[in-house]
């Protein structure tokens, strides 16, 4: 847990370049949403469910929190996803409107219009119901980013099949794991995905994890054929997508579902070895997923907005999938890397689309900002960013000075940047700055959206005072939040309202601090096991077993260390079951047990440095004493006590990188 004690870390927020007619219009209407939100939490979100959304059936129960913390809203009234998302804009009059601008890796760019996204949708509905998914059936999407990858998850919430992508980067083994968690009936995926120049196989991996059995529900794996490359080929389970589309009606009856059918099962690391299954549903998750787009975003019927996340994260679901959709905005969706053909990718594509809403990691902020002080070609200010209005970041904590950079020299000065924490378990924005709302201070998350009850609590639930960390909790339900643990129901309740801290607060996972003057939040890191490689959430305990599960491994301890681009980077401390490894064969060893990782979970999860010991510093009870293994991570001198590790020696030899 963070116990940083300090008084203002802050410094003063600065007033924001203005904005005008935004959607919260200052901090007075702020404070009036906040306010209703406190009086009436359930009118407030009731008024915001009947304007936002449109309702098959009207609700008449708001919240059922009887069965707590298994929170229900909405619960008696009905509604599709996908008829908001796409019906919903063509009654609009937004037909011609273009839904989606797709550039490939190679720079090709495809638009989309509401009225023909609605028709491929409806097509590729019909066609898993004619191979027999329905309501209720799971369905797993591992595809490129990609029309045809939004398109499928559309389908899925048409015919209430509750989907879940997984990241194309993941290996066969997570997928399959997760195929077989969810209890897939169909599998969607492509021939390959291009990245970065490169071609890498997606098809020839599912079957790869199809082969492993314990998969015997999956009957259809449906085809995108992004690239024409070879795959593999089983007549009677795989259909390409393009065929299966070409046979079948361009409308299509959603599935009316209630509120509570859950719409998706996201997969994310936790404490624990197994990734778990955040399940969320479909009226509570796509209110947040509206409402934030008007709120945070501000969005206008003249925005060209981009996210630069990817459909296999949760930022991809909330903010590229159905956020946008759902309030019939124009967006820009990009399938390769932001480092190729070079690190002027984003700014050369934020001037050819003329993006006004701008939103990416940390990550890939910090990384460009290295490539430009190196080439002034691909320097933002080499590329005419003028669209630009608003700019956000999420999914890790954002150094002040790249949060400068990326106001400066991205939004001009002009453009409010948003630092927006939230979590695939919020389904949407928790805490944030609204654009010219919120005085900024750069590396704070400032205040808590209107409706969303944050504090900052002590190991026994009680509120710390300002300027003190703690751990952030949410006091109250809200309708966007994670419904369950897909077959998992303990592990969601012990998890995320500990009875430690009373049974009643929603756990987040981060240590924070609030700013003793303005009470604005900072995140100040995970306070569990859980890592942030360049936004990407992975648990230590997965990377331990997938080391664990080398044949010539007998322990393995994995911890993070603060990383100038990625925020974290992966260190794992390896006993072989022979004798340690020295010069090029331990680094032969190594080089081994990374590609191992790679297939084991994925690339993302490879540590960065590999070290080797006889044995691992334990306590006498046996404990691994992973303060001491992050401190020899980090470089640090080993200035603590290390009377009760049971073998000292050993540190020094994990002391050295290779
Ligand atoms: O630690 C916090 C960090 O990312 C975690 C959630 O990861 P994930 O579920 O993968 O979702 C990422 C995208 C929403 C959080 O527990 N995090 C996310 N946003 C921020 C952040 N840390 C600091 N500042 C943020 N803005």
């Amino acid at each position: 847990m963070s116990t940083i004690d300090s008084a203002s870390l802050q410094p003063a927020p600065r007033q924001i370049p203005a904005i005008e007619h935004t959607a919260i219009s200052g901090m007075d209407a702020y404070r009036a949403l906040v306010a209703e939100a406190e009086t009436d939490h359930q009118a407030f979100w009731a008024r915001l469910a009947r304007e936002h959304l449109q309702w098959r059936r009207p609700f008449t129960k708001i919240l059922d929190d009887s069965n707590a913390p298994f929170y229900k809203w909405f619960e008696d009234g009905e509604l599709n996803a996908s008829y908001n998302c796409l019906d919903r804009n063509l009654a609009k009059g937004l037909a011609d409107k273009t839904a989606i601008v797709f550039e490939a890796d190679d720079g090709t760019v495809t638009r989309i219009t509401y009225q023909a996204l609605y028709h491929r949708v409806c097509r590729l509905a019909n066609a898993l119901r004619a191979r027999g998914v329905t309501r209720g059936d799971r369905v797993v999407i591992y595809m490129p980013m990609s029309i045809e990858g939004i398109a499928a998850m559309l389908a899925c919430a048409r015919i209430g099949a509750p989907h879940s992508v997984v990241f194309g980067g993941f290996s066969a083994k997570s997928l399959h794991e997760r195929l077989v968690n969810v209890g897939a009936v169909a599998v969607m995926t492509a021939d390959e995905q291009v990245r970065g120049g490169k071609t890498l196989p997606l098809k020839a991996i599912v079957d790869e994890a199809l082969a492993m059995g314990g998969t015997v529900a999956v009957k259809t794996v449906v085809v995108y054929r992004r690239t024409g490359g070879r795959i593999p080929w089983i007549t009677q389970r795989d259909a390409w997508l393009h065929e299966l589309e070409h046979a079948q009606s361009d409308t299509c009856e959603p599935e009316w579902v209630g509120a509570e059918h859950p719409l998706f099962v996201l997969y994310t690391s936790g404490s624990t070895g197994a990734p778990k299954g955040v399940q969320h549903s479909t009226g509570g998750y796509l209110l947040w997923a509206a409402v934030t787009m008007k709120w945070t975003f501000d969005i206008k019927p003249d925005d060209v907005f981009w996210c630069t996340a990817d459909i296999g994260w949760i930022t991809g679901h909330t903010y590229i999938c159905y956020g946008p959709t759902a309030v019939g905005a124009t967006q820009v969706i990009f399938e390769g890397v932001p480092t190729y053909p070079d690190a002027g990718r984003f700014w050369q594509m934020i001037e050819r689309h003329k993006v006004s809403i701008f939103y990416t990691a940390p990550t890939a902020i910090r990384s460009l900002i290295k490539a430009a002080d190196a080439n002034e070609a691909v320097h933002p200010r080499s590329f005419d960013l003028s669209s630009l209005r608003i700019l956000g970041t999420v999914g890790e904590p954002i150094n002040p000075s790249a949060w400068t950079w990326y106001a400066q020299h991205v939004g001009g000065g002009r453009c409010p940047v948003l630092d927006t924490f939230w979590q695939t378990e919020t389904g949407g924005h928790m805490i944030s700055p609204l654009p010219g709302v919120t005085p900024l201070v750069p590396g704070s998350c400032t205040l808590p959206m209107p409706g969303i009850d944050a504090a900052i609590v002590d190991e026994t639930g009680h509120e710390v005072p300002n300027g003190h960390g703690g751990v952030l909790v949410i006091r109250k339900p809200w309708p966007s939040m994670i419904r369950t643990i897909w077959g998992n129901p303990e592990r969601f309740r012990h998890g995320y309202y500990p009875d430690d801290l009373g049974g009643k607060l929603y756990l987040a996972g981060d240590g924070a601090i609030r700013d003793r003057d303005t009470g604005y939040f900072t995140i100040t890191g995970r306070i569990d096991d859980v890592l942030n490689v360049s936004g990407h959430r992975l648990g230590t305990m997965e990377i331990e077993s997938a080391l664990s599960a080398h044949p010539s491994v007998a322990e393995a301890a994995v911890v993070g260390r603060p990383d100038e681009t990625c925020g974290e980077a992966i260190v794992a401390f390896v006993v072989l079951k022979t004798a340690r490894p020295s010069g090029p064969d331990a680094k032969r060893v190594a080089d081994e047990l990374r590609a191992w990782v790679g297939k084991e979970i994925g690339p993302i999860a490879k540590p960065k440095d590999i070290r080797f010991g006889d044995a691992m510093p334990k306590t006498r009870s046996g404990k691994v004493v992973r303060r001491l293994l992050r401190s020899v991570a980090k470089g640090e001198a080993i200035t603590q006590d290390t009377s009760s590790v049971e073998n000292p020696t050993v540190i020094s030899q994990f002391a050295h990188g290779l």
